[in-house]
């Protein structure tokens, strides 16, 4: 089925879609992101994903293109005529187009905003039976994390890592020792008094959406939380561990560089968050019922 992307206000089809090559996001990374899930035709914690994109454009001192409710249709719309019922959404916020100059542009463009629509992809079954495997890196970021910038140089080269040595994800390593995130996904231990131990969400991480429906989630099914840091030590060490994200949803870890978690099993209280994430997924939420 054909499908169209938006931009800078143009429904335009998707193989065609392109924007300027002064696009400050192209030549800067001067730029935001948000992906979305798209369940049952509907977007999935739509508030959350556009408050947080809020926060980093205000970060950014980036203006919306476009009013919060102008937003909202226009992702309706593109879901609708791509025929979306289950996949994800990306949009991207830039600073606009401009002569190339790092600092701000003084005309102050109008920012640029693209859409694209993707069908969910068969889920992978044997990565969901046997966990996935991480391995651990040095966190080379900036000091920004919570900007969800399109700036993603040491998150690629990250998941390359990963990917080369035959593992899902890579789960960056502070100076201190202690876990930050993964290169795409929020990181979570289980400890031995099963309690969920995941990192604040402060400005070493980014704050991720699916990270909290799954704290409320615990909360609402009495499986107790803390927010700390955690070592890689304490995480080899853990009775289980998970990572969680828009597309990944919630999904155990199994091992981490080479080492067994859970007996390399995922672990029960994994399951059933992932299980308890996909029901709340499906199941509009209470107030737009
Ligand atoms: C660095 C990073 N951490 C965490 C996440 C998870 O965030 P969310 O649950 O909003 O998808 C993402 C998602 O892209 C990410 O890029």
């Amino acid at each position: 089925m054909s499908r169209d992307a938006y931009v800078n206000g143009r429904y335009v089809p998707h193989g065609r879609a392109s924007v300027h090559v002064e696009d400050r996001a192209y030549q800067f990374a001067d730029g935001v992101y948000e992906v979305v899930a798209i369940q049952g035709g509907r977007i999935v914690d739509e508030e959350p994903h556009l408050d947080r994109l809020d926060h980093s454009l205000k970060e950014l001192r980036i203006a919306w293109p476009m009013t919060r409710p102008a937003l909202r249709l226009v992702m309706r719309e593109l879901v609708r005529r791509n025929g979306v019922a289950d996949g994800s959404l990306y949009l991207q916020i830039s600073r606009g187009v401009a002569p190339r100059d790092h600092a701000f542009p003084k005309s102050s463009p109008r920012p640029a905003l693209v859409m694209t629509t993707r069908q969910a992809r068969k889920p992978n079954a044997a990565l969901l039976e046997k966990g996935a495997a991480v391995i651990t890196i040095p966190d080379i970021r900036w000091e920004r994390c919570d900007i969800k910038s399109v700036s993603l140089l040491p998150n690629i080269l990250g998941k390359q890592k990963a990917v080369e040595a035959g593992a899902h994800e890579a789960w960056q390593v502070a100076a201190d020792g202690t876990v930050t995130e993964g290169t795409s996904t929020n990181a979570w231990i289980v400890n031995d008094r099963n309690e969920l131990v995941t990192r604040k969400a402060d400005r070493a991480i980014l704050s991720g959406i699916t990270r909290l429906a799954v704290m409320k989630i615990a909360g609402e099914s009495q499986i107790k939380l803390v927010e700390r840091p955690f070592t890689v030590e304490e995480a080899t060490k853990a009775r289980e561990a998970f990572l969680t994200s828009t597309t990944s949803s919630v999904l155990p870890v199994t091992s981490i560089d080479g080492h067994k978690i859970g007996g390399g099993k995922p672990g029960p209280i994994a399951l059933r968050l992932r299980e308890l994430y996909l029901g709340y997924m499906a199941a509009p939420p209470k107030d737009t019922a």
